[in-house]
């Protein structure tokens, strides 16, 4: 633990270091005279080479041949380290004017050391080691010759019907937003001198994760106030981590496809935040607009996305095949040609490309080193939540004799990386049961019974041996959820009950009266409502990665105390969705004295049952709520004062409060703050996040926690699309979760 504390001081010590040269350098910048220079010389078609973008074919003789015209600028999905120096030694020694070319790929969370997915590493609540995770993944990364990353994924989603919840850091924009600085700055590192840095691509701009219906490339219909207060903040706090590229969505929002949205490329990201970096389309997403009805044809795709904002277009060529007689036919300027070339060249010389776009072959191979898969592990360990643990269940006794270890996803290390693992190797996944043998094997009989081939298998032929492993048994871990497959990209679900025979297993191993573990690794919040109530303790992971297996055995024995929370509110049934914390009040909220279905009298009367806002079949209360996550031992809440009940605008809220550990493990306690804007030029949500920190403390150890909250951090998009914080009165909790803590009242003065 000492190293990664090490490591990270040394991290921020350097990135403050150079980012305030780079402050200074913005005055002088010598860069913005070679780009000039450069452009000054280039022909039509070498910049429009510069704005093109394409995936990497087998044939590098014909690569090489685009590469020599200059009418390639990236090229995507090239990890070989030597096509690529030859690709390169073709830009910079063949081509006429020597521009190296930009090597993206999706390393999105990590590149051969797999970190927990998007979703799990929010879960962590520590941005610090986070940005750890981001930096490894660009070690490894740009030792092939990879120099930019198509991540973080900072799209706001409320809807785990969609498959890329799994990809982003769940439904909080404060939380999404600190994350999204924290993975920025962990891809970037210190800049372009450090040859380890890749560029970051917060994507996908924006709104993608409200299709409607959580189906995956679905319209979105957000005003431009939600846009502010929601879904944005995670993308301008991107920009102030200096972000160097931006990607679109592939969504429409309100008629309008981001690849073609100039309001938000150019409005928002250019004038409001200053964004100086350049905007890459998703897959073919230009080309996409005829197949949203935006646009004709490709060229009239191309005009759209060019004009709108989009520099360089991933792989659909129409920039390539048409902006030259859109120029001429005086329907794109040819300074909207030059700002996207500029854009470009910009963030290819901070990255040092053109000092140096090789990559050194003959050293030493930084891949699944001891200190990477010791993040990894420490990653998968804070991403785990416990999310219910009756009668002290867990952790385990080292004592016990025999373990049953039940379940398709106790032993399946591809499945358990998750999704968007295009490069890492399973054969490097430890997986629990491995995990188990390894550490205990020598010393409790563990029985291995999968029952289930698959997640999806819906054979139930292998339960019986699964039960007879649980009766003889001391301890029965259960280990179910998803496949990697079925999370990620277009793998949206309708239904998010465990799949296949899963729910029929854990019934039949709880019908043994063994207390039952269950272990869930899955790509989002399932509704596991029924298998929670017939588990005595339940740890849910989000694809843990590499070291998924260390990690959830040392979590179950005690050797590490869960301390995850969730990043994402868990429905009890998919009827519920959307259900998250940071709702509107409405003018009937529900106040848990409605009447659910089962005790609703005969002949009911019409306005018997509490009109409020509510499900006769699931009432308003979720599974579990955002921020929620239990420990093996528990943390009291006292003594919370603040600064004062009177702030005006440019005042810093000060609240300080005494957390205790009042049980007998060691453990660590995400503590939050939560803020409510009692009443609005428009309505607010009942609370939001605004901060949070993971304390750590020992059995009995009390310690003063602070927080300090400028109050222009409660300022809100409202009723003249205006940002501001308007006075008034707030409410503020702190506690250990969204719904928990007591509630403080203070206002805000003119
Ligand atoms: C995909 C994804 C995007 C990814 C890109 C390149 O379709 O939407 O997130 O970075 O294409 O693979």
């Amino acid at each position: 633990m000492k190293w990664i504390k090490f490591l990270m001081a040394s991290y921020a010590s350097l990135f403050l270091f150079s980012s305030s040269l780079m402050a200074v350098g913005v005055k002088n910048d010598p860069v913005e005279k070679k780009i000039d220079k450069l452009i000054s010389r280039m022909t039509l078609e070498e910049k429009i080479g510069q704005m093109n973008q394409i995936s990497s074919f087998e044939s590098i003789e014909t690569m090489g041949e685009f590469v020599k015209k200059g009418s390639i600028g990236s090229i995507i999905n090239e990890i070989d380290p030597i096509k690529i120096n030859t690709l390169q030694r073709i830009a910079v020694e063949e081509s006429r004017l020597g521009i190296p070319l930009l090597i993206g790929r999706d390393v999105i969370h990590g590149f051969k050391t797999i970190f927990p997915i998007p979703l799990g590493q929010a879960a962590t609540f520590d941005p610090e080691l986070v940005k750890i995770g981001a930096h490894i993944a660009a070690v490894e990364a740009s030792s092939v010759g990879i120099k930019w990353t198509f991540a973080p994924m900072v799209d706001i989603a409320r809807d785990p019907r969609w498959g890329r919840i799994a990809e982003g850091c769940g439904e909080d924009p404060y939380l999404t937003s600190v994350m999204a600085i924290a993975m920025v700055e962990g891809f970037q590192g210190n800049g372009s001198n450090d040859p380890t840095c890749i560029a970051a691509c917060p994507k996908h701009f924006v709104g993608y994760g409200a299709a409607e219906g959580g189906r995956d490339y679905n319209s979105t219909f957000l005003p431009e106030r939600l846009l502010r207060n929601v879904y944005l903040p995670p993308f301008e706090a991107s920009v102030k981590a200096g972000a160097y590229t931006f990607m679109t969505s592939f969504n429409d929002n309100d008629g309008v496809p981001s690849s073609g949205n100039e309001f938000i490329l150019k409005q928002v990201l250019r004038k409001e935040w200053g964004f100086d970096g350049f905007v890459v389309s998703d897959w073919a997403s230009v080309r996409e607009m005829i197949s949203h009805g935006f646009a004709a044809d490709d060229k009239e795709a191309a005009m759209k996305a060019v004009n709108a904002g989009v520099n360089m277009e991933m792989v659909s060529m129409t920039y390539f095949n048409h902006l030259k007689e859109l120029i001429k036919e005086g329907k794109v300027k040819q300074e909207t040609i030059d700002d996207a070339v500029r854009n470009i060249l910009r963030i290819k010389f901070r990255l040092g490309l053109f000092e140096n776009p090789f990559v050194e072959l003959n050293k030493p191979s930084v891949m699944y080193s001891e200190t990477h898969l010791e993040a990894a592990r420490r990653a998968a360990t804070e991403s785990v939540i416990l999310l219910k643990n009756d009668n002290q269940t867990l952790p385990l006794d080292e004592n016990i004799k025999t373990i049953a270890v039940i379940g398709p996803m106790a032993d399946a290390p591809y499945e358990q990386m998750g999704t968007w693992v295009f490069d890492g190797d399973k054969a490097f996944t430890i997986t629990p049961l491995n995990a188990l043998k390894e550490k205990y094997g020598n010393k409790i009989n563990i029985i291995f019974e999968p029952a289930l081939a698959y997640s999806r298998d819906k054979n139930t032929d292998g339960i019986a041996k699964a039960v007879k492993a649980s009766e003889q048994a001391d301890a029965v871990l259960v280990f179910v959820g998803e496949e990697s497959i079925l999370s990620g990209e277009a793998h949206c679900l309708a239904d998010l009950n465990l799949q296949g025979a899963q729910s029929e297993l854990i019934e039949a191993v709880a019908k043994t009266g063994k207390p039952v573990i269950t272990v869930v690794m899955a790509g989002r919040p399932l509704t596991i409502t029924k298998e929670a109530a017939l588990s005595s303790a339940v740890l849910y992971s989000f694809h843990p990665g590499t070291m998924g297996g260390p990690a959830i055995v040392d979590l179950l024995f005690g050797e590490e105390v869960p301390s995850g929370k969730t990043p994402v509110t868990f429905p009890k049934t998919v009827g519920q969705i959307p259900v998250y914390y940071a709702h509107n009040s409405s003018g009937r909220p529900a106040n848990g004295e409605e009447t659910l279905i089962d005790d609703i009298p005969l002949e009911a009367g019409q306005t018997s049952l509490g009109n409020r806002s509510f499900y006769l079949d699931a009432g308003s209360e979720p599974l579990y709520p955002f921020g929620y996550g239990l420990s093996y031992t528990t943390f009291e809440y006292g003594n919370i004062k603040i600064s004062s009940s009177e702030l005006k605008k440019n005042d810093i809220l000060k609240l300080s409060f005494d957390l205790k550990n009042t049980g007998k493990y060691a453990g660590t306690e995400v503590a939050q703050l939560y803020i409510q804007d009692k009443v609005g030029s428009v309505t607010r949500p009942v609370k939001e996040l605004k901060r949070f920190t993971r304390v750590t403390l020992q059995p009995g150890e009390k310690r003063t926690v602070n927080f300090e909250l400028p109050v222009e951090e409660l300022a809100f998009w409202n009723i003249d699309m205006k940002k501001v914080v308007e006075p008034g009165d707030f409410n503020l909790w702190v506690g250990g979760n969204s719904c928990d803590g007591k509630e403080i009242s203070f206002k805000v003065i003119e």
